[in-house]
């Protein structure tokens, strides 16, 4: 079969990057957007770093905030209502993979109404139509849902997050614009950055990877290992430093990457941990990070040797082995310094022989190296258990 490979149809980069915003919804001739995101950045004024620029060029936009983090099945089928009440042909949804997430499915269902229900959405779906023209502003640096063809979404009922892959997903125009992501706390920069870091890892390391996909991974684990310290910094001092660029470049080039070749089981536990506990996304797989790298390392350790050498590491007269090994503590130590916890809260005994049926059953599971049994993989979640 031969590879795929989609990504935008345009991206804009750097500090300032929002301006274009008004010039791409104008010169499509669209009326009126429907601007999606979630209700805190909408209180700190982040949202309104875009509205401005959308009231400046007089371009009319309504507002929907109904999304909470992990958002629900609920969230996009009232966001769905909203749109068609609101009279907008566009969506600019701004936020992180949560807005981002929450706006695909709305865009998708707008023009896919079959699907309303979201949950025949979950795994490869068969829609027929590309979702509303969409730009996506990501607030956070870490899902690159604005370039990739997945999104995620609760079921809380069901205590399950789900994902949906669909090309038609793709928003048309991402704007990957630091600035927007200067207002992040020191634990969501770490959060969001340690998820990068994982889409990076696990892309380099998934079943389906190959040349054009290891060109994105490898760069995005070299500018994401060099500039998230940086970036932590930053935001527990106040100061400029230099890492925002490098993060929101870095977690853009992952997404890249695994949106077109996949992740694996560290993905499938994180969603997993999330369904039940509400654990953030980032937070999830980054503690779980070195324990799925560890449990991969027998079919993938001169992969994982290379992934020490884009962390920095000088591998110089090391065995393939030790430099898999210097790799599995490049992102231990990384994940300490930017002081993501190495437990979990709320995980308990009784729980892990659901958690690892739903991991196992996540859309994400495939897509690893190796294959675990459910006794294995109920013995790496209580690695992360207080
Ligand atoms: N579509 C994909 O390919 C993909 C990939 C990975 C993860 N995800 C999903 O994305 C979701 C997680 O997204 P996330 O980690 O970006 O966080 P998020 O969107 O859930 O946001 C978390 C919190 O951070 C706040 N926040 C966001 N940007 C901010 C900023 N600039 N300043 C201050 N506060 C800010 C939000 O208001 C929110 O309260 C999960 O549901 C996860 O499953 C999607
Ligand atoms: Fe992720």
């Amino acid at each position: 079969m031969a590879n795929r490979f989609v990504l935008n149809n345009i991206s804009y980069h750097g500090s300032g990057a929002i301006k274009e915003i008004p010039g791409e919804i104008a010169r499509r001739g669209f009326k009126k957007a429907f601007v999606c995101s979630d209700p805190d950045l909408v209180k700190f004024g982040v949202t309104a770093k875009v509205t401005d620029l959308l009231d400046e060029a007089g371009i009319a936009w309504s507002l929907y905030s109904e999304i909470k983090p992990n958002p629900t099945i609920k969230n996009v089928q009232d966001g769905v209502t909203a749109f068609k009440e609101s009279g907008a042909d566009m969506i600019v949804t701004i936020g992180g993979g949560s807005s981002m997430d929450t706006a695909k499915a709305i865009g998708i269902i707008v023009e896919n109404p079959e699907f309303a229900d979201v949950v025949s959405l979950e795994g490869v779906a068969d829609t027929k139509n590309h979702a509303t023209f969409t730009i996506a502003v990501p607030t956070t640096a870490g899902t690159a849902a604005e370039v990739t063809i997945n999104y995620v979404i609760t079921d809380p009922d069901k205590v399950r997050k789900f994902v949906c892959v669909d090309t038609n997903d793709i928003p048309d125009v991402a704007v990957v614009d630091p600035d927007m992501m200067a207002s992040m706390p020191a634990g969501l920069t770490a959060a969001t950055g340690m998820d990068a870091l994982t889409h990076a890892i696990e892309g380099y390391t998934t079943r389906g990877a190959w040349e054009l996909s290891d060109m994105f991974h490898f760069k995005a684990i070299e500018l994401i290992s060099s500039n998230l310290r940086d970036a932590f910094a930053e935001a527990k001092s106040g100061q400029p430093a230099s890492g925002r660029e490098g993060m929101a470049l870095g977690q853009y080039v992952a997404g890249m990457g695994f949106s077109n070749v996949g992740l694996g089981i560290d993905h499938a536990m994180a969603h997993t941990l999330s369904a039940h506990y509400d654990t953030p996304h980032g937070v999830a797989c980054a503690m779980l990070l070195p324990i799925a790298m560890e449990f991969n390392k027998p079919v993938v350790a001169k992969r994982l040797a290379e992934v020490a050498v884009a962390m920095g590491v000088d591998t110089a007269g090391m065995s393939e082995d030790e430099a898999a090994d210097a790799a599995i503590a490049a992102v231990k130590q990384l994940s300490a310094d930017v002081n993501i916890p190495a437990t979990c809260d709320g995980l308990v005994e009784s729980d892990l022989d659901q958690l690892a049926t739903d991991a196992l059953n996540d859309a994400c599971y495939p897509g690893n190296p190796r294959e675990a049994t459910h006794e294995q993989v109920v013995e790496l979640f209580r690695k992360i258990m207080a």
